[in-house]
């Protein structure tokens, strides 16, 4: 019963879960809707494009190593969409492991990310699984623009940047705010190095317009980078074009230092979860593809060389939807040549990312050698 939906998506209830299935109807692969609501994963499916013709089934699960273990028995791999993922992450992982099946997950979260590394890398590679963390838009999409400027033998510094449009959904802005009560890390010279707090600079968009950009949590790349021997340095910043959004990671930055690190966890979630709401009260429309774009650079550089890639993307959530979906595809077919902590494209190929985006009219690139 278990093989006939190798796929299972935690968190279908969701905005992205939603995506994550639209997108495995489409590349025709089964799945299990999973949540800790029936009628709310109900109510979220038959909304989804095309479902008349998925293959699906739905499944109510408690967020407890033990459910999830037992609806993982006997399937390949679990997208799990369910964040804050340092909230709710940890029992989705250690059940997905004593199940036996591959992980990916949409998190931009760096300390999660480090997390899992640290406490789930080692036995995963033992046990021959993958463990994916980010299979998503933020920051699947950036990583493929760096890997890109690797081609060229020389490279060994990445300097990247992301303008985004979107509009958080009520998880996004809950995971945006938990980050104040973590560090965050670029790579210098070889070092994992700590930001002393939320570190703010400009950056020009590629119509020369400058935006405020801030360290938005020190993203993804630099972890997986620091794991690359070619790749002394590498920093991201992103800017929101709502500008709005940098100075309130600032005043939240303030807040936390002066009074909120002092609140236990079981009232500071509360707490946060109030001001998530004034950003984002309720799960919004459906993106639009004319509105909600995203820029991408990153300028590689060595000692005789210099590298820049553009990309442009639309549709965050959309592009998260089949990145999860085309990992599942993999991994429920394929046996992974590398097992372990790994990042999408180390698993699956950048230029076969690329290639996939491209193909839905998700994403573009342009590569320039300019030394
Ligand atoms: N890196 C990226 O580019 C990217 C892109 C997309 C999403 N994300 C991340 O993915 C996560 C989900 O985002 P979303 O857009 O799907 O948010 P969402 O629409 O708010 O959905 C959240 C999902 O998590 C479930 N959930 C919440 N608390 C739970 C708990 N205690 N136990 C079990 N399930 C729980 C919800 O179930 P109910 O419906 O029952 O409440 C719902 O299915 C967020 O952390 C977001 O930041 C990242």
């Amino acid at each position: 019963m278990s093989a006939e939906f190798p796929v299972v998506v935690y968190g279908a209830s969701g905005y992205t879960g939603r995506l994550v299935m639209e997108h495995l109807r489409d590349l025709d692969v089964p799945f299990v809707a999973a949540g800790r609501n029936r009628e709310k994963i109900e109510a979220a499916c038959r909304i989804v494009p095309g479902i008349e013709n998925a293959r699906y089934e739905i499944c109510e699960v408690e967020n407890t190593v033990e459910a999830l273990t037992r609806l993982f028995a006997g399937r390949k791999v679990v997208c799990n969409t369910v964040g804050p993922f340092m909230r709710f992450g940890p029992p989705v992982v250690e059940a997905a492991l004593q199940a036996g099946i591959h992980y990916v997950d949409t998190t931009g979260e760096q300390h999660w990310m480090i997390w899992l590394r640290d406490h789930y890398g080692r036995a995963f590679a033992k046990a021959g699984l993958a463990l994916i963390p980010s299979t998503a838009c933020m920051y699947g999409v950036s990583e493929i623009g760096a890997r890109y400027c690797l081609e060229t033998p020389g490279v060994d510094s990445l300097d990247m940047t992301e303008v985004a449009q979107a509009v958080p959904t009520v998880a996004s802005a809950q995971t945006i705010l938990d980050a104040v009560r973590y560090s965050a890390y670029y790579l210098q010279d070889n070092e994992l190095v700590r930001y002393p707090g939320i570190d703010t600079c400009d950056i020009v968009t590629p119509s020369n317009r400058v935006l405020k950009a801030s360290n938005w949590g020190g993203t993804s790349n630099p972890i997986w980078f620091a794991r690359d021997g070619r790749v002394r340095n590498c920093k991201m910043s992103v800017a929101m074009w709502n500008q709005q959004l940098y100075k309130k990671e600032l005043e939240l930055e303030r807040a936390y230092k002066v009074s909120l690190q002092w609140i236990p966890d079981d009232h500071l979630y509360p707490l946060l979860d109030s001001m998530a709401v004034a950003i984002t009260p309720d799960t919004p429309p459906r993106e639009r593809r004319q509105v909600h774009r995203a820029y991408d650079t990153c300028l590689g550089t060595g000692n005789n060389v210099i590298v820049k890639t553009t990309m442009v993307s639309t549709g965050g959530y959309f592009t998260t939807g089949l990145l999860q979906a085309y990992a599942a595809r993999r991994l429920s077919v394929e046996t992974p040549a590398l097992t372990g902590f790994r990042s999408p494209s180390e698993v699956f190929g950048h230029r076969d990312l690329m290639g996939m985006l491209q193909s839905y009219g998700y994403a573009g690139i342009k590569v320039e050698r300019l030394v």
